[in-house]
């Protein structure tokens, strides 16, 4: 049977006590309401999901815009089995419907699978999963045969209910037949005046219906959003997966509780995380790569055998194999350094190329600047790129030798095998194979400390 997947994403999320619709916080930076889009558009991607919106509709749609979504509003948020009705509309008579939380974000396809397989096509399945702590989720009541026979919500709990540990994890498989024929029927009488989905569940039983259940690897899969300690709980759960994930095809994490991943990794072989690196974007790292202690890498391409340093931040730029970067660097947008380069501490590059085996090993600024091979940039050299009014370039050849504390005046061209003077200010173009100095003379006064001491010795006596 074919399948519509329809995604609740329309309350606000009172709990979060945020201006931030609760779906489009944050975990491991996507929105929770793009965790549960892919999993149903990597289960399904016959037909793009339904995602029932409301509260701050259009900053949500806004925000979901790259994603091939059916968006259905519901306009109040009066429960979410009154949400489903605003659905109705949009699915085709003869599907299956599978019904998923935009609060409820680390389902797996897998879990999803199983649970179209536990339903018969024309049946009622669910999950369920038992919580250590089920404080505020719906009760699953069976029977004294095991089966199902209804949901009850920790609001409308009796005490003895509140006992269950086994709770709803808001995730569905019907048909669209069954919710024409159950969700009209629905009433509001319980104590948060909703129309709750949950209702169905005896609406099927009368008709005979057995309820299917299926349970996931991890309870932490079902686990709902609903304040920020429980974000942070779900945060460091999905973290440590991830870890397990990479530690088990081949990456060393000398700390796998300190390492997060804000995006999507590739790594190749024999590759060691030190403490506290946190990976955001697409990042890809070779061959034997060692990554230092607190390095931010964001959308970068790290080719073999680079190390990168303790407290580097890299992001948006591609660095080719064996180059050395760091402790402290920073390595801006639009950076590309060809294999063998050495970036030092307190370096900073930005939109610049910087080719084969050149080194800028100390405190320095390099900013659209395109370097040739085998330069040295001297410590504290500075490109001047911005005039107040516009960005300008420098160009450097090869084998250039670029004196400490040198200053080089954007637009400039620096050709092949120059050396440049220590403390030089360079401001015009200069020829291959020169030396570019600035005069300047250098004084001495003999004896000038013990006069100026004795000078300051006498007048405090006098004071
Ligand atoms: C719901 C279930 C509960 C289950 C829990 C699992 C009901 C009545 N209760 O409770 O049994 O244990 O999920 O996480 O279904 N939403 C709408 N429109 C509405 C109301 C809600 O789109 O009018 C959306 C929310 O944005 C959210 C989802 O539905 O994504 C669940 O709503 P929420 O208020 O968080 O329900 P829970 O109290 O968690
Ligand atoms: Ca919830």
């Amino acid at each position: 049977m074919l399948l519509s997947i329809i995604i609740l994403a329309a309350g606000q999320g009172k709990r979060m006590h945020s201006k931030l619709p609760k779906v489009l916080h944050r975990l491991a930076g996507k929105p929770l309401l793009e965790h549960v889009i892919k999993a149903a558009t990597d289960l399904n991607s016959n037909t793009p999901p339904i995602v029932i919106y409301g509260h701050q509709g259009d900053k949500v749609m806004k925000d979901l815009s790259h994603h091939k979504i059916h968006w259905v509003e519901q306009k109040e948020q009066l429960g979410t089995g009154h949400a489903i009705m605003q659905a109705l509309p949009s699915i085709p008579e003869n599907h299956q419907v599978m019904i998923l939380s935009g609060d409820v974000p680390l389902i797996s396809v897998q879990t999803l699978q199983a649970l179209i397989a536990a339903t018969p096509p024309t049946g009622l399945g669910m999950i369920t999963a038992n919580f250590p702590h089920p404080t505020g989720l719906g009760r699953i009541i069976r029977d004294q045969h095991h089966k199902i026979i209804r949901i009850v919500e920790e609001k409308d709990a009796t005490a003895i209910e509140h006992e269950i540990h086994e709770i709803n994890s808001g995730i569905y498989l019907t048909t669209t037949k069954h919710l024409q024929s159950w969700l009209p029927t629905l009433k509001n009488t319980n104590a948060q005046s909703e129309y709750y989905l949950t209702d169905i569940i005896p609406l099927a039983i009368k008709e005979n219906i057995t309820i299917h259940s299926i349970q996931p690897a991890h309870f932490e899969e079902v686990y709902g959003v609903n304040d920020r300690a429980q974000l942070a709980f779900l945060e460091r759960f999905h973290q440590h997966q991830l870890a397990l994930h990479f530690m088990r095809k081949g990456l060393t994490l000398l700390d796998p509780h300190r390492f997060d991943i804000r995006g999507e990794l590739t790594v190749g072989e024999d590759v060691t995380i030190d403490l506290n690196v946190i990976i955001e974007g697409n990042v890809t790292l070779g061959n034997n790569c060692r990554i230092g202690a607190n390095c931010i890498l964001r959308d970068c391409i790290i080719g073999d055998n680079v190390e990168i340093k303790a407290n580097t931040i890299i992001e948006d730029a591609d660095i080719a194999s064996d180059c050395v970067i760091g402790p402290f660097a920073r390595i801006r947008p639009g950076t590309a350094l060809s294999s063998q380069v050495h970036i030092g501490n307190f370096v900073e590059i930005k939109n610049s190329a910087i080719a084969k085996g050149t080194k800028i090993n100390h405190l320095s600024y390099i900013g659209d600047a395109t370097i040739g091979e085998l330069v040295n940039i001297g410590a504290g050299t500075i490109t001047c790129n911005y005039d107040g009014f516009n960005k300008h370039r420098t160009q450097i050849g090869d084998r250039v030798q670029v004196g400490s504390d040198s200053t080089l005046v954007a637009p400039i061209s620096i050709h092949d095998d120059v050396y440049i003077a220590t403390a030089t200010t360079v401001r015009n173009d200069v020829p291959a194979g020169s030396l570019v100095f600035n005069r300047r003379t250098e004084e001495l006064r003999a004896g000038w400390t013990a006069n100026k001491r004795s000078q300051l010795n006498k007048s405090a006596k006098e004071k």
